[in-house]
């Protein structure tokens, strides 16, 4: 059975960018691999080391979001990245052998940078700009062959593949060199169309109640170009249209007529959006509202997790000292 890891950071709300560009993808693919998934707390702390306050709460909240949307904590390794403490210790081995330049030609690295400083946020910092090597990480550490993930971590899985090489031919074979799986949306736009980011403050919560879904829903820009009901709009640069593709309506192919021949006002299309998105969307609410209440079993299924985990990563480790002739 291939082997598959993957991570999300606990950096404020998980959001429908996050589920139907990883998680969704995650779901699916539970049944035929072996899945290790983490929460990552310490790639969290590369942009909110200052205020650490609310970290712990974001783990809690995504475990409880991540069971909620249907991981079975039975079929996979589910535990947070610092309970693991191989991470850090083969980020250092890594971040040894990891040229500077590859990490400043990340095209990732400058654009965020950009954007945090426009916000007012200073994070140039040493662990900033090895961020890939701690994804690298993670990832090897298990030996995994598959990366489900949105688009915008290929970049990083580049340079995953690259750091793996380096290792690979500087001691000895240990690793495999992963591959990024894309999910169906691998970029969900947010509701101004810009791609759904918490840093954007343009997400949709996964946790969203049926009302927030319709306010989040009347609030997303449609095509520009359609001022009056009676204009022809074009369902292609539209963010409603997208997500009735993303959702898997079943028939877009009317939606798309009716927009383009003028049947459908933008304020009606959106209605019958929302009310699908509440559909698809309510087992999963209900979940949650069920999770919410059961912390003394989220942690367990963390610390479980974490057990698991750190058997293969112990393993792993001795590979890499004994490759590395340090053991
Ligand atoms: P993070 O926490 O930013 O995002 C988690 C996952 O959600 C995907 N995603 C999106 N997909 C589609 N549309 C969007 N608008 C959107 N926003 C986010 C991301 O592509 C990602 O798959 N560096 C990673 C976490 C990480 C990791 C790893 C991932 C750490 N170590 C090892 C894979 C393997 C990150 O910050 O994801």
């Amino acid at each position: 059975m291939q082997r598959i890891f993957s991570g999300m950071q606990p950096s404020g709300r998980f959001h429908l960018g996050n589920y139907m560009g990883a998680l969704d993808n995650w779901i699916k693919l539970q049944k035929d691999y072996e899945c290790f998934f983490s929460i990552v707390d310490l790639h969290a702390l590369t942009s909110s080391f200052e205020d650490t306050s609310k970290i712990q709460n974001n783990v809690m909240e995504m475990a409880i979001d991540w069971l909620s949307a249907g991981l079975d904590p039975e079929k996979n390794v589910i535990f947070v990245q610092s309970h693991v403490p191989e991470h850090a210790e083969l980020h250092l081995l890594l971040s040894m052998m990891t040229p500077l330049s590859w990490l400043e030609r990340v095209p990732t690295y400058k654009d965020k940078l950009q954007q945090l400083g426009e916000m007012g946020k200073e994070i140039n910092t040493y662990g900033f700009l090895g961020y890939p090597v701690l994804m690298t990480a993670d990832i090897i550490l298990y030996k995994a062959q598959l990366v489900p993930v949105g688009e915008d971590q290929a970049p990083h899985l580049e340079l995953a593949r690259e750091i793996t090489r380096r290792f690979n031919n500087l001691y000895a074979p240990v690793f495999p060199e992963a591959k990024a799986l894309l999910s169906k949306a691998p970029v969900l736009p947010g509701i101004d169309g810009r791609k759904m980011s918490k840093s954007y403050g343009n997400e949709i919560p996964f946790g969203s109640s049926p009302d927030e879904l319709r306010a989040k829903v009347r609030q997303m820009i449609t095509d520009p170009a359609r001022i009056k009901k009676t204009d022809c709009g074009h369902p292609d640069v539209c963010v409603v249209y997208k997500f009735y593709d993303v959702f898997s309506y079943p028939d877009t192919q009317t939606v798309r007529n009716e927009c383009e021949n003028a049947c459908i006002g933008c304020v009606d299309c959106k209605k019958r959006l929302a009310e699908h998105m509440v559909n698809v969307l309510s087992e999963t609410h209900h979940r949650r509202m069920h999770f919410i209440n059961k912390q003394d079993y989220i942690k367990e299924v963390l610390e479980h997790g974490a057990k698991r985990a750190r058997v293969v990563a112990q393993q792993t480790m001795q590979e890499v000292k004994q490759a590395m002739k340090m053991w």
